[in-house]
């Protein structure tokens, strides 16, 4: 009985990660469906900002590409996040298979601003190799970063899922660049003991077993469709 007055309303409080934002609204709708007296409160930043919140303890569940490993948190993976190259659709190099790293460090780069989980993943995938980037502005936003691909101000590395609503005629493609796709995965977090609200412990179960099924049957193949991936 406290169970169904648990699911029947109250507010679920998630904070993710700016690429998550690509894909959690989506799993969102089947989600309220089922429980429509449930309210969500979806905040959506960069990771050292959700890294914040987390020690704050402001919210149900968090959702991250690097959890910390300084603090005592409950960690689940869920759904694959790869990062993938991205230039402007006719870039030189559009048509060109296994470009080699060093090629990048060419290219002149739009790079995420500092704080941001996509920007310490590029930045030690480089570091590792030796290289550095040519790195021509920051910016804050995934969407920015796209336009300014488009605009054909450089190349950039962004997660796959920022292209989920791109279509056939998007000003974007995937560059087949050699230790790419960056394979990495986003994780449900909170912290160590933690009790969880009914609802959230539902959201909770709900990612981890329907949510990659629930993100593949939503998605969009627009650009990832044509062969170019
Ligand atoms: P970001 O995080 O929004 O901080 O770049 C994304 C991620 O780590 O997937």
């Amino acid at each position: 009985m406290a169970n169904l007055k648990g699911l029947k309303q109250g507010t679920l409080r998630l904070a993710v990660v700016t690429t998550a934002k690509y894909v959690i609204p989506r799993l969102l709708g089947p989600f309220c469906q089922r429980y429509p007296g449930i309210d969500v409160s979806l905040t959506v930043d960069n990771h050292e900002r959700i890294i914040d919140s987390l020690i704050d303890n402001r919210d149900d569940l968090y959702i991250m590409s690097q959890p910390p490993d300084d603090l005592d948190v409950t960690i689940h993976p869920f759904l694959e996040n790869p990062l993938v190259v991205l230039a402007w659709r006719n870039h030189p190099l559009a048509k060109e298979k296994a470009i080699p790293l060093k090629r990048m460090s060419e290219e002149p780069f739009i790079m995420r601003e500092p704080g941001s989980g996509t920007r310490k993943a590029v930045q030690k995938l480089f570091d590792d190799q030796g290289l550095e980037l040519k790195v021509k502005l920051d910016l804050g936003s995934n969407e920015a970063i796209k336009q300014a691909i488009a605009g054909g101000l450089g190349i950039s590395v962004l997660s796959i899922h920022t292209l989920a609503l791109e279509g056939p005629n998007s000003p974007l493609t995937i560059l087949d660049v050699e230790g790419f796709p960056i394979q990495r995965y986003w994780y449900v977090v909170y912290p160590a003991g933690k009790q969880l609200s009914i609802i959230a412990q539902a959201f909770f179960e709900y990612l981890l077993n329907e949510g990659k099924t629930v993100a593949e049957q939503t998605s969009f193949q627009g650009i990832l469709s044509q062969g170019r991936f």
